[in-house]
């Protein structure tokens, strides 16, 4: 048998915990299609073949296609690619189906190399006889990553005679050899609900395997839920659950890779005890989301499960040192799932007692019937027969779908397409401002995302789930952008600032941490107006300075001026005068802003602009009034600069 076992994936003698289905006891069951020989007359039968583990088998459907089988003898196990620009490319209506000999260099690889090729499908030959295994993808390789995820086309393994007759035939010459593929009764379709099953792990430092489960996972999300909604479908997710042999009970390795005393155990991500996470961590997270499933079904709401999948790898994953019970829980509690229901579905994982959830997962990784035994992680059962092939939406869809009894397939198997609104329930899990009517749900074909969104051009940043935050210009006319505010004798002092993106600080005047800001008593601290025979009174945000006799207090300056003009007044005037100026060039600029704002109907209450003079705060207006009350103020001190 060729397929990636999972014991050989994770050697059992260093990790000493073990499936309850043995490799070498198990039973495994080839999935089949049939092909039949249309043409040449002489061959015409209909023969099995199994469907290979990689590209796109088209479950439900069938193709016709012309056989080719390459001419020189070296590349007749496609272990190169072939020469020249697609030459199996078919030069008629019909596509091609490519035979290549068993051997040389991996499955999915000769598949890649005949897709490469331009062949619609590959059928492999066996080079002895025997009876048909099942063609896997490799190994985790880095190599082999990346061409396997692109593979479409399906993929079949033959018999060594039948494979000998299509070759035959080819060599006479004399006719075309006609192949139809059939997928139509790969899946039983006994009646109008489809069982299927997913063996999956919560685990999602796998490398590839691991990527390809969560994304399908992510992708099917929106048909599974539209699937069980209807009732069409009854999904049962499961979780593959090692044990650990008696006498190792206590050893090291069992206690950090089980839970209930060596029952259930789950491999070490890392395959290192010492570091990362610990596969004890692993197999209650596999508990967790089997209860997420259970206690969400008896309230008839099962597809909850895929929401709480997605969300928990997008906010806990291991790669972000994020897998952890408080990520799962805030989880839970975002989907609005009952967190007690759950805990208590999980029962004490450090008691010494079975745990019915895990050994009913256990026993159901056993074959029954139809079905092998489930030694391949992912693997996807529909209606007891287990998927074959790269798991892909519409691979899988389509899968699901061929499992219907005729005439009774739901819609979405006859359009493919069917929009659903994700967001109207509970928010879909995502983060909500409902006081401002502002939310991170955002429907998609697929389910939905939750991304902090952009309102009236105030943009939100976040996680999306548990937080966003408005940020950038804008964000403080929405509740002030977190920051404090006060309004003291009709005048209104904020510490957020649209000048700064984010953050809130204190205005002029006061000290804090911009939540919380406190008065500044300039004149105790000695900041301010120190100037010889001063008197200095302290006001809210601010101080009043009185110079003695009749002279002018220059706050700039912290100095008192003869309002007669000399000659070093007259210059310190115009110094005045010219950062008034520059003062009030940044205040038409900011005039030109805020208008722009004014249009677009954002009050704000910010503080900026100030006038240099002055440290006396800007009464509490809107941003469009208070322009002009700074203008105007402008206006006034040059006049009353000028007039001197
Ligand atoms: C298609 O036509 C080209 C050129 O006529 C030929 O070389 C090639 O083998 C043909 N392909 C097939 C699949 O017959
Ligand atoms: C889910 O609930 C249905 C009845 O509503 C039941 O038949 C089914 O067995 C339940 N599935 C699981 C996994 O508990
Ligand atoms: C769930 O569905 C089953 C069967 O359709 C029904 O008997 C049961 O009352 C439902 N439970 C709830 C909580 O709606
Ligand atoms: C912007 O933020 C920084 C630090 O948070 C602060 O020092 C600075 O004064 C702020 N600018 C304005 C205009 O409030």
């Amino acid at each position: 048998m060729i397929t990636m076992e999972l014991s050989r994936l994770l050697p059992m003698i260093t990790m000493m915990i073990i499936l309850v289905v043995k490799e070498t006891e198990g039973r495994f069951v080839v999935e089949k299609n049939s092909i039949s020989v249309l043409s040449p007359e002489s061959l015409r039968s209909k023969q099995d073949a199994a469907i290979g583990n990689f590209g796109l088998p088209d479950y439900g459907g069938s193709m016709v296609g012309t056989v080719v089988y390459p001419q020189k003898p070296a590349s007749s196990f496609g272990c190169s690619r072939f020469d020249g620009d697609k030459p199996f490319k078919s030069n008629s209506s019909r596509p091609t189906i490519l035979v290549l000999d068993r051997g040389e260099c991996y499955f999915a690889l000769k598949a890649w190399h005949a897709q490469l090729a331009g062949a619609a499908a590959l059928i492999v030959v066996d080079t002895v006889d025997e009876p048909l295994i099942t063609m896997d993808s490799p190994e985790a390789s880095t190599t082999a990553d990346d061409f396997i995820e692109k593979l479409t086309i399906p993929s079949a393994f033959v018999h060594l005679s039948f494979g000998q007759s299509i070759k035959d035939a080819l060599q006479k010459g004399d006719q075309e050899v006609l192949l139809k593929l059939d997928w139509s009764e790969s899946v039983p379709h006994p009646d109008q609900r489809v069982e299927y099953e997913l063996w999956t792990n919560s685990n999602d430092e796998c490398g590839a395997r691991c990527d390809e489960q969560m994304n399908f996972i992510k992708n099917f999300k929106g048909h599974a839920q539209i699937l069980e909604r209807g009732g069409y479908t009854m999904f049962t997710p499961h979780y593959i659950t090692w044990y650990c042999p008696k006498p190792f009970v206590f050893s090291e390795q069992c206690k950090s890779q089980c839970i209930n005393h060596g029952r259930y155990c789950a491999p070490d991500p890392e395959q290192d005890f010492g570091e990362g996470y610990s596969g004890k961590q692993v197999v209650l997270e596999n508990l967790r989301q089997l209860c997420v499933h259970r206690v969400a079904n008896e309230t008839n709401r099962s597809w909850v499960w895929w929401d709480y999948v997605t969300d928990f790898h997008i906010r806990c994953s291991m790669k972000k040192q994020r897998y952890s019970i408080q990520c799962a829980e805030e989880v839970i509690k975002s989907l609005g799932l009952p967190s007690d229901k759950i805990q208590k579905c999980m029962g004490d994982p450090e008691a010494d007692v079975e745990n019915e959830v895990l050994k009913m997962e256990q026993d159901a990784q056993v074959g029954r019937g139809s079905r092998g035994d489930v030694t391949i992680l992912p693997t996807l059962v529909v209606n007891n027969v287990q998927y074959r092939g790269k798991l892909e939406r519409t691979a899988v869809l389509r899968a699901i779908c061929s499992g219907f009894k005729e005439t009774t397939d739901p819609p979405i198997c006859l359009s493919g397409d069917l929009e659903t609104n994700e967001c109207l329930e509970n928010n879909g899990g995502c983060w909500v401002d409902s006081e401002h009517g502002i939310n991170a749900c955002k429907d998609t074909f697929r389910g939905r995302v939750c991304e902090c969104p952009s309102v009236n051009g105030v943009q939100y940043q976040g996680d999306g789930y548990t937080f966003c935050k408005a940020v950038g210009p804008g964000r403080c006319t929405v509740d002030n952008g977190g920051c404090w505010s006060d309004i003291r004798d009709g005048k209104r002092f904020s510490a957020c600032s649209v000048n700064n993106v984010t953050g809130c600080s204190c205005p002029q005047g006061f000290r804090g941490d911009g939540h919380t800001c406190n008065d500044i008593n300039e004149c105790q601290e000695r900041l301010a107006c120190q100037c010889d025979g001063c008197t200095c009174k302290n006001t809210y945000g601010g101080y009043d300075c009185k110079c003695k006799g009749d002279k002018l207090y220059i706050a700039d300056q912290d100095a008192c001026i003869e309002r007669k003009a000399s000659k070093y007044a007259w210059f310190i005037s115009l110094v005045v005068l010219g950062v008034v100026a520059s003062a009030g060039l940044a205040g038409y600029i900011f005039y030109r802003y805020r208008l722009r704002v004014c249009i677009h109907g954002f009050g704000d209450h910010g503080n900026y602009v100030s006038i240099h003079a002055s440290r006396q705060p800007e009464p509490k207006s809107s941003g469009c009034s208070r322009i002009r009350t700074s203008a105007s103020n402008l206006n006034r001190m040059m006049h009353k600069e000028s007039d001197k």
